[in-house]
C-alpha cells in the first residue's frame, strides 16, 4: 500500500457567535489544529480579542462583525470566507440568544429575536455554506443545540423551541447534503458558565422567586449526573472532534455533552 500523504491544506472554518464563550474557544481550538478561522458575531470588540488570540497560534483569522438576525447576513458571512480562502470546509453555528420569560407572559419581541437568530439565521448559514460544500464535494457543519430542545421549560420556551428547530434543521440539512459527502451534526452542551448561562440563571432564579442565587445554582448543578458543570474547553473539544475527526459515516447525529443530563 502506498504511504498515505498527509493533507497539509489548512482547513477553512467559520464560527458564529465567536466573540466569547463557547464560540471563542472553538475558534481557538480549530486554529491550534491548523485551521484558518473566520469569526463572526454582533460584538466587534469580543471578536477583535478572539482574532488576537487566534493570531497567537500562528493561524490566519478573519473578523466579520454582523447581526445575524438581518436578512442576508449569514449568506454574506459565508461569501466573505469564500472570497478570502476560495472555499469553506467547516461551519460551526454557535451564535445563540435566549431570554427567560414565563410562558403566559410571552412576548412577540422575545420570540421573534430568538427564532431569528437561533433558527432562521442558522438555516440560512447552513444553506449558504452547504451550497459551497456541495460544489466542493466536502465539508462539515456543526450546529449547537441544547438539552432544552427536548425539555418542557415553561420559563424558556422560545429558546427551547428554537433549539428543537436546530435539531430539525440538522436532520434536514444532513439528508440534503449527504449525496455530496457533506456531514451535518449537532452538539448539545450541558451547563457551561458562560455570560449567556450566567445571566439566564440569574433571571431564572428571579422568575422562580429565589433570592438565594448560590443555593439555586448548586441545586441545578447537583441535578447533573456527573455532578459538575461543563468546562467550556471540553465542550469545544467535542465540537472540534465533529469538525475534524469524526468518521466520515457520521451525519445527522446529535451529540450529548451534558454530563448525563440529556440521555437517549
Ligand atoms: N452556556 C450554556 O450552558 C449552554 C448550554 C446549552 C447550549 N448553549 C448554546 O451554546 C451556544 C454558545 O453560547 P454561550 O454559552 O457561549 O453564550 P455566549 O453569550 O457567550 O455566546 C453567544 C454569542 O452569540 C452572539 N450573538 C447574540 N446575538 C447575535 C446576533 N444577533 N448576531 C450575531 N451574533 C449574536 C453573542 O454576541 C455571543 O457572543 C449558544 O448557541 C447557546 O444556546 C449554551
Amino acid at each position: 500500500m502506498p504511504a498515505e500523504i498527509p493533507d497539509t491544506t489548512p482547513r477553512r472554518a467559520l464560527v458564529t457567535g465567536a466573540a466569547g464563550g463557547l464560540g471563542r474557544e472553538v475558534a481557538l481550538q480549530l486554529a491550534r489544529r491548523g485551521c484558518a478561522v473566520a469569526v463572526t458575531d454582533i460584538n466587534g470588540e469580543g471578536l477583535t480579542e478572539t482574532a488576537r488570540q487566534i493570531g497567537q497560534t500562528g493561524a490566519e483569522a478573519e473578523i466579520i462583525v454582523s447581526d445575524f438576525t438581518l436578512e442576508g447576513a449569514p449568506e454574506a458571512a459565508v461569501e466573505k470566507v469564500v472570497a478570502r480562502w476560495r472555499g469553506i470546509d467547516i461551519l460551526v453555528n454557535n451564535a445563540g440568544y435566549g431570554v427567560i420569560e414565563p410562558f403566559l407572559d410571552a412576548t412577540f419581541k422575545a420570540w421573534t429575536r430568538t427564532l431569528a437568530l437561533n433558527v432562521t439565521a442558522l438555516a440560512m448559514a447552513c444553506k449558504a455554506a452547504g451550497r459551497v460544500m456541495r460544489e466542493q464535494r466536502s465539508g462539515r457543519i456543526v450546529n449547537i443545540t441544547s438539552p432544552g430542545s427536548r425539555m418542557a421549560l415553561p420559563d424558556y420556551t422560545a429558546y427551547t423551541a428554537s433549539k428543537a428547530g436546530v435539531d430539525s434543521i440538522t436532520r434536514a440539512a444532513a439528508v440534503a447534503l449527504a449525496p455530496y459527502g457533506v456531514l451535518v451534526n449537532s452538539l448539545a452542551p450541558g451547563m457551561m458558565d458562560t455570560e449567556m448561562q450566567r445571566s439566564t440563571e440569574v433571571d431564572l432564579a428571579r422568575a422562580n422567586g429565589r433570592n438565594d442565587l448560590q443555593a439555586f445554582l448548586d441545586e441545578r448543578t447537583r441535578r447533573i449526573p456527573l455532578g459538575r458543570r461543563a468546562e467550556i474547553s471540553e465542550v469545544a473539544e467535542a465540537v472540534v472532534w465533529l469538525c475534524l475527526d469524526a468518521p466520515q459515516y457520521m451525519t445527522a447525529e446529535r451529540l450529548n455533552m451534558s454530563g448525563g443530563l440529556d440521555k437517549d
